[in-house]
């Protein structure tokens, strides 16, 4: 998602860095100290190059050089000491303050609803918490230290050169000045280049992605020249965002180089030219060039730190629009003390979609009493399993209510209310963990039994022969499964524990009549205890429910037993009736 960006300056979006800064705030002082020092360790060396030429060389004067050798030696010594800190700090502060944010990120990400999810491709999500998280990074590190170091340095180094020579001093100063202009100028400009960049990372990292789960339609579609294709045309892009960037810090980085030459031309000029008046000594030239010299490097790195500024503002810009999501759905102010018993009531419920214009559900109606299964039956695209998300609350409804135990669903906690409801969704996710952990998901309080019934309601009996049995990893960095398998194992999930209510979307789609048969055999068995609402498209699976509703244009249209709603309703018989004459009804 390319969002605009918003024209909060560099600073204020890398001021709001601070809450994680906070806990490194140590680290990074004496990062900066370190650097600072090192940096004028290394500044002052210049000084002493002066008194030896202005004594021993002057004054023939070998003895008079150990001293002066000496405090260089330290210089030196003081300088390599104060690099191994700054090294050690930099590793420690900066990769804790990435890792920080990333988890902080995360969490957020995971906390943020279904919705949000719908709208921000995955790419976006996975450039933002991995190449914006580096770039932060380096910058903590790197360039916000030297930013401070070479500015420090910068102006202890004007203050002593015009210490030595007043007047060569301020005209360096005065040259320098319009660095300051065109430095404004680059900032702007590349701070819209990197925005551009890393949004097209983002979209990079989704066709990655996309082409990487979809790589079976891709391949027996015989896309891939397409596909291809497509990437290259990204790729390109990118290619042309990055080289824009470097196109503008090359120009900003040529003023950089030039302009000090120049500037030490003329200096060297008027240095010659005060020394032949005695207005300086040789060896005031000689230090007041050398230290010139240890300017340039203060003012070229300004580029190239600028940049990475600019860079990290973006990133860290990039990152605040995801955490300035706020949640949707969360916890009531005042939640309900529990659900009191376990009937599901739609109360008049609508629904849309957030970036759709019209209503998917249009006034709900309907009561599932405890105990009760329900069949939920309707064409393609008519919002069934929209409708089991609204349970969960994996979507919050747009008008009226729904109700548990005549309890409303938003009154619940969350953990409470997604403990009494379980749902089973039309495609069966696994993630790359054990059978078990697939099963369990964490959950506390589940005993082996518990696992047990649940392979055993959901047919998923294939899982003890797999290498390791129950232990065996599956997902996409495990064994493969397939599709019927997946499906038994998503079951066996929702009914672990014997849920109070049960959600079920199409749960026997991928299912062979065999199998089919026994798990309906075993379901049974579970939803005779249970509130179920079961989206059904065969009428064998209907045959499991004790009622079925008909949705039909956002609304339902019928209850009733099955065999009830194929004498009176034409829709209905007309939904079912493909299958249905292959079937014995009852
Ligand atoms: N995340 C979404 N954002 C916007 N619109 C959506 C989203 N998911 C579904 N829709 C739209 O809502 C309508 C209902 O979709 P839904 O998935 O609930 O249908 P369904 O009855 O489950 O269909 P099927 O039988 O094919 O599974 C469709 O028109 C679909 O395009
Ligand atoms: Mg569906």
């Amino acid at each position: 998602m390319t969002a605009p960006a918003d024209e909060a300056s560099a600073v204020t979006s890398l001021l709001r860095l601070r809450t994680w800064t906070r806990p490194h705030r140590k680290a990074i002082i004496v990062m900066i100290v370190s650097a600072s020092g090192a940096m004028l360790a290394q500044s002052l060396v210049p000084l002493i190059v002066g008194r030896v030429v202005d004594g021993p060389i002057r004054h023939h004067d070998t003895a008079g050089l150990w001293p002066l050798a000496g405090v260089a030696l330290l210089f030196g010594l003081a300088e390599a000491t104060l690099f191994f800190i700054r090294r050690y700090a930099m590793a420690n502060a900066a990769l804790g303050l990435e890792t920080d944010i990333r988890r902080d990120l995360f969490a957020h990400v995971q906390r943020l609803p279904v919705s949000f999810h719908d709208q921000w491709p995955s790419g976006q999500l996975l450039s933002r918490l991995t190449t914006d998280l580096s770039t932060i990074r380096r910058f903590i590190g790197f360039g916000f230290v030297f930013l401070i170091a070479n500015s420090a340095t910068a102006v202890v180094v004007l203050a002593l050169l015009m210490h030595i020579h007043l007047v060569l001093g301020l005209f360096v100063l005065v040259a320098m000045a319009p660095l300051a202009l065109f430095t404004r100028r680059f900032e702007l400009r590349y701070s819209r280049d990197a925005r551009h960049a890393q949004d097209l990372t983002g979209d990079l990292a989704t066709s990655i992605e996309e082409s990487a789960l979809g790589i079976r339609v891709i391949k027996s579609y015989g896309r891939r020249p397409q596909m291809l294709a497509s990437f290259s045309r990204d790729a390109q892009r990118l290619r042309g965002a990055e080289l824009t960037k470097i196109r503008t810090l090359a120009a900003f980085w040529a003023l950089l180089e030039g302009l000090p030459q120049l500037i030490l031309a003329g200096v060297a000029f008027g240095g010659v030219l005060a020394v032949a008046h005695h207005a300086m000594t040789l060896g005031q030239l000689v230090a007041f060039l050398t230290l010139y010299l240890r300017l340039i490097w203060p003012i070229v790195s300004l580029g190239w730190l600028l940049a990475l500024t600019q860079e990290a503002a973006s990133a860290a810009r990039r990152i605040f629009e995801v955490m300035d999501t706020r949640p949707t759905i969360l916890d009531p102010a005042e939640p309900a003390a529990a659900e009191r018993g376990t009937t599901v009531r739609f109360d008049d419920v609508r629904f849309r979609y957030a970036d759709a214009d019209t209503d998917v559900l249009r006034g709900i109606d309907l009561d599932i009493r405890a105990g009760e299964t329900m069949a939920l039956v309707g064409g393609t695209g008519s919002g069934k399993t929209t409708l089991t998300a609204l349970v969960p609350r994996l979507y919050d409804v747009t008008g009226g209510r729904i109700l548990i135990g005549g309890v409303d669903v938003r009154e619940l906690r969350l953990d409470q209310l997604r403990h009494v409801v379980s749902t089973a969704f039309e495609d069966a996710t696994l993630f790359s963990a054990s059978v078990r952990e697939n099963l369990t998901l964490g959950r506390a309080g589940i005993s082996e039994d518990d696992v047990s019934e649940a392979l055993e309601v959901a047919q998923a009996g294939f899982v003890h022969e797999l290498p390791f049995g129950i232990e065996t990893r599956i997902g996409e960095q495990g064994l493969s499964l397939s599709g019927g398998q997946r499906q038994r194992l998503a079951l066996a999930r929702a009914v672990l524990g014997r849920p109070r209510v049960l959600v079920l979307d199409d749960p026997l789609s991928a299912l062979d009549v065999n199998t089919e048969a026994q798990v309906e055999a075993a379901l049974r068995r579970v939803l005779s205890g249970t509130t179920a609402l079961v989206v059904a498209h065969r009428p064998s699976t209907v045959l499991l429910a004790d009622r079925v509703a008909l949705l039909l244009d956002g609304r339902i249209a019928a209850v009733g037993t099955h065999s009830e709603l194929l004498a009176t309703v034409p829709e209905y018989r007309n939904l079912l009736a493909q299958t249905s004459e292959l079937e014995p009804t009852p």
